[in-house]
């Protein structure tokens, strides 16, 4: 059954499927806890998250761990090289097993000491020999679906959630031609943020570039901004430009591996991935909602070897101390915008040629929302 929440209410305007003639969703989508504790279910208990990186689990017996919502996930590497994912609780009495990430040969739940294979089996379950129909292959930690993708782990709640390879269509391509080294990077740092305001809005604000000219000098000054451009292509969209200057008040670099400017990528619900021109990079900034008006940003680069060169850690503390704060402040006051009672909708703004400017992008991911809580707006 549908939230009355999720219908159109009076004085909205409606969200269409044309992007040139649809209103932005309604505020109450970005503030009311309804709607955030519905999107548990209808987004991030069935969609493809990301949970960490190859280079985190590169030695048999290495786990990590992430958290969906209420839901905590461990990852594992077993010693024929297998990565396995389950729900990270004891099947005893529920207490959560590992916390963190480390390294161990057996997970051991800190609670009465039952002990679990890396591949979810139960190996041990102290005092339990006396037990009649106490069968130990019956509690098996609960698996979850795992996968590789140019070193990036994903985790999907969904079992019948089909392959994140499949969904992802041209993402690989695109991610191996604007970063040739992918696979040999290794993971270097990670900057988090705490921000108040809702994820959908940080999401919406990394989907266009009208802002750019207006709010990010330094960031228009590196990139191309005349071949800067939005595509958006099922679970994801790609923003792209093909040329960067080597001396902009951003960072310098010299002309490196990555010589053609800059490329960032959307992939649903929350997960965006960044290539910098210079020397190879990538990173991630995964975007995680922590309340209706509260998130957490995990800002992890990836890097040929763990410490950064000085030109990589020049790209690294512009997005941290001008970039990351710039879009922040925005993100912050919209929120406290969205609270107004004098702002319900606005108008996504797209042009013809859906140049550097048009945020049809936007509309991509909030049709996606729309569609994933079923609402019926328009
Ligand atoms: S809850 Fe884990 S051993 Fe009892
Ligand atoms: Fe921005």
């Amino acid at each position: 059954m549908s939230l009355p929440l999720l219908q159109a209410q009076s004085g909205d305007n409606p969200f269409r499927d044309e992007p040139g003639r649809s209103f932005t969703m309604p505020s109450r989508f970005y503030l009311d806890p309804e709607i955030y504790e519905r999107e548990k279910d209808a987004i991030f208990y069935r969609s493809w998250w990301f949970a960490g990186h190859k280079s985190q689990l590169d030695k048999p017996g290495r786990f990590i761990t992430t958290q969906i919502h209420e839901q905590s996930i461990v990852i594992t590497r077993t010693t024929d090289g297998a990565l396995n994912a389950f729900y990270n609780v004891c099947q005893h009495r529920g207490h959560e097993l590992v916390s963190g990430s480390g390294s161990a040969r057996l997970l051991v739940c800190p609670y009465h000491a039952w002990s679990y294979d890396l591949d979810g089996k139960l190996r041990n379950a102290p005092n339990t020999a006396d037990m009649v129909d106490f069968d130990k292959c019956a509690f098996s930690l609960k698996s979850v679906q795992v996968e590789e993708f140019c070193g990036f782990v994903f985790v999907n709640l969904d079992p019948d959630a089909l392959p994140f390879r499949e969904q992802a269509g041209d993402l690989e391509a695109e991610l191996r031609h604007y970063c040739p080294s992918i696979d040999n990077m290794v993971y270097a740092h990670r900057h988090s943020y705490d921000v108040a305001s809702n994820w959908k809005v940080l999401i919406d604000n990394f989907l266009e570039c009208y802002h750019c000219g207006v709010a990010h000098k330094d960031f228009v000054n590196l990139v191309d901004m005349k071949t800067y451009q939005s595509q958006t292509c099922g679970i994801y969209s790609s923003h792209t430009s093909q040329g960067a200057s080597v001396n902009s008040s951003a960072f310098k670099f010299e002309k490196g591996d990555v010589e053609f400017g800059y490329a960032a990528w959307f992939v649903w619900p929350n997960l965006t991935i960044w290539v910098y021109p210079g020397e190879a990079n990538v990173s991630a900034l995964q975007i995680i909602p922590s309340g209706p008006d509260r998130t957490i940003e995990h800002l992890d680069w990836f890097l040929p070897t763990s410490e950064p060169t000085k030109q990589l850690k020049d790209a690294m503390v512009y997005m941290d101390e001008v970039l990351q704060p710039e879009d922040i402040g925005l993100c912050e006051s919209v929120q406290r915008g969205l609270r107004s009672k004098g702002y319900n909708q606005g108008r996504f703004v797209i042009d013809n040629d859906l140049s550097e400017l048009s945020e049809h992008a936007v509309h991509h991911f909030q049709k996606m929302v729309v569609d994933a809580l079923d609402a019926r707006l328009g």
